[in-house]
């Protein structure tokens, strides 16, 4: 297998993106980015120096000097031998679990909407592919973070499926909340996501669709080792 292939996985909110991504990255011995993760670390810091966050209405009117913020933040990814994942660290300090709460949940939309925040992570994002191949997920890693990525695949599934699977990892989790506010926050994010103005979610052209509402973990993986099996074929015979 090659090892500088690029895989690109975008997808609504709760899709499974992540699950997907870890198992493909683990089969094909690539590195797995969760560019999600780096909102959330960038979400969390924030939240905790009170940093102001423009709702969507906002936007255009809000000045705020969020590059010098940005110069104060620096997010990494550390292989966790214990779970066999890598783990987002804010500064430093391993965040991995506060940046899965719901009050991150409720404001990471907003703060990717910040024209600053997208300009320094999609170059953090980018840089990532120097050291070899990877596979990493998101919204807008398709079109605009890996536009010729080798395989791009776009993932979305029922709401109600998806904010079913996101509530029962919650409360797996012993975080007390609804079904309704998941739902709310995962439509409400769908929403954020592909009506902000900088690059939205979007399928990319040439991205293949990935419908899991009805598909187990395991036949999504075999979904995509499938279309890498084509692509290598084709890839041969050029
Ligand atoms: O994948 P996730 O749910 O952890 O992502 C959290 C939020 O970060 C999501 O609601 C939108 C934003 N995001 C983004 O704007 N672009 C990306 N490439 C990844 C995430």
């Amino acid at each position: 297998m090659n090892s500088r292939l690029i895989i690109a996985i975008d997808g609504y909110s709760s899709c499974g993106k992540s699950t997907v991504a870890k198992a493909l990255a683990g089969k094909l011995g690539l590195h797995y980015i969760d560019s999600g993760a780096m909102y959330r670390a960038v979400t969390l810091y924030f939240l905790e120096n009170d940093i102001p966050v423009p709702g969507p209405e906002e936007l255009h009117d809000f000045t705020y000097d969020y590059e010098k913020v940005l110069q104060q933040i620096n997010i990494s990814f550390r292989f966790n031998p214990e779970n066999g994942f890598s783990e987002v660290y804010l500064n430093g300090r391993n965040v991995e679990r506060e940046i899965r709460s719901m009050e991150i949940n409720e404001q990471v939309s907003h703060v990717s909407a910040i024209k600053a925040v997208r300009k320094r992570l999609v170059m953090l994002q980018q840089a990532a592919s120097s050291e070899g191949g990877l596979v990493m997920d998101g919204r807008d890693i398709g079109t605009t973070v890996f536009p010729h990525a080798d395989l791009k695949i776009f993932m979305k599934a029922d709401p109600m499926v998806r904010s079913q699977r996101r509530y029962k990892e919650l409360k797996e989790k012993g975080v007390n909340v609804s079904l309704e506010e998941v739902m709310q926050n995962v439509v409400g994010r769908d929403y954020e996501d592909t009506h902000r103005e900088e690059s939205p979610l979007r399928k990319a052209a040439d991205a293949i669709i990935l419908d899991n509402t009805h598909l187990t973990q395991e036949e999504q993986v075999a979904f995509v080792m499938e279309e890498i099996r084509k692509l290598s074929m084709s890839t041969k015979t050029a």
